[in-house]
């Protein structure tokens, strides 16, 4: 924990020296600072009361205020820092959807301007689940552990995405999850040390990164479409589609003839999981159940309704 917080602070300084000052930081990352700064915190700070199928995370603590997430109700889409390829072209072969979903995996994991972005060790990381997904969730980026382990969503967000379908009525497997971009957006940091914080995408890796996106919703064809957070939505409904994610999320909207929900990203209840927050978000999912056909017990409509 100590050396978590004395990396972050370590590579605040030499940001500032130079000539950085001002830091963007996901809500991810906001959440895991938390973490670690609020464990000292959390012994004497009393328990939440627990919620019915959502969970409650650490209490949060107090995030330096130079760290404190600013962008996220813009779409927090940076200047490009470093030369992209122009966007590729993915053309699918015919055949079943497991054959070209495992031709596109194929294509992700061996293209070289993914492989480029990749620190040693690290691994490009492409949707999951039911290729007859009649959902679709769509999230930023992948995190620590997702590119470890190359799979979206396993981290502290994915475990709440997680509950979010579950508290649908849906397994994790029934639906498929996706990312807009397909490797961790890279932080500088010290020679051999771990990338500790995440950052949003800039407009150039969300371009390069968006004909895979497509090439999934293609080969699953999902019913409908859910995009976590201002990344997905600006990725899904194109740039200065809005300004403020409040003037899109909780509406349906279209994305290639495919309706699409748009919704807060998991971090926004990580970062301050209360009833309201739960309420908004579950609203968003109320309205994706009814549409999908899914039934909706008198339970399941009353979830988060304690503010
Ligand atoms: N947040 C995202 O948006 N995607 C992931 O895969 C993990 C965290």
């Amino acid at each position: 924990m100590r050396e978590s917080l004395t990396a972050i602070t370590e590579e605040l300084r030499r940001l500032k020296q130079a000539g950085v000052t001002t830091v963007s930081v996901t809500e991810e990352t906001l959440e895991r600072l938390r973490r670690v700064v609020g464990q000292r915190a959390a012994a004497s700070a009393p328990a939440r009361p627990a919620s019915p199928s959502l969970p409650v995370a650490a209490p949060p603590a107090p995030v330096p205020e130079r760290m404190r997430e600013t962008t996220r109700t813009v779409p927090p889409v940076a200047p490009a820092t470093e030369p992209l390829r122009t966007p590729p072209e993915v053309r699918l072969p015919g055949g079943s959807k497991p054959e070209r979903w495992a031709a596109l995996k194929a294509l992700v994991e061996g293209d070289p301007s993914c492989r480029a972005h990749l620190r040693p060790g690290k691994r490009v990381v492409l949707g999951v689940g039911s290729l007859d997904a009649a959902l679709m969730f769509v999230g930023e980026a992948p995190g620590a552990e997702e590119e470890i382990q190359g799979e979206p969503f396993v981290g502290p967000a994915g475990q709440l995405l997680t509950r979010m379908i579950v508290a649908m009525g849906v397994a994790r497997e029934e639906v498929y999850i996706g990312n807009i971009m397909n490797w961790r957006p890279g932080l500088p940091t010290a020679e051999g040390q771990e990338q500790v914080g995440n950052r949003p995408p800039t407009a150039g890796e969300l371009a390069y990164c968006l004909p895979f996106l497509r090439a999934q919703v293609e080969v699953v064809a999902p019913r409908f479409l859910v995009a976590l957070g201002a990344t997905a939505a600006q990725g899904l409904l194109g740039a200065g589609a809005f300004k403020t994610l409040g003037e899109v999320r909780g509406r349906w909207h279209d994305f290639g003839g495919i309706p699409l929900m748009v919704t807060y990203h998991p971090s926004y209840i990580l970062r301050e999981p209360t009833p309201r927050r739960k309420r908004l978000i579950w609203e968003d999912l109320l309205q994706v159940m009814e549409r999908a056909g899914l039934p909706v017990s008198d339970r399941q409509r009353g979830y988060f309704l304690e503010r």
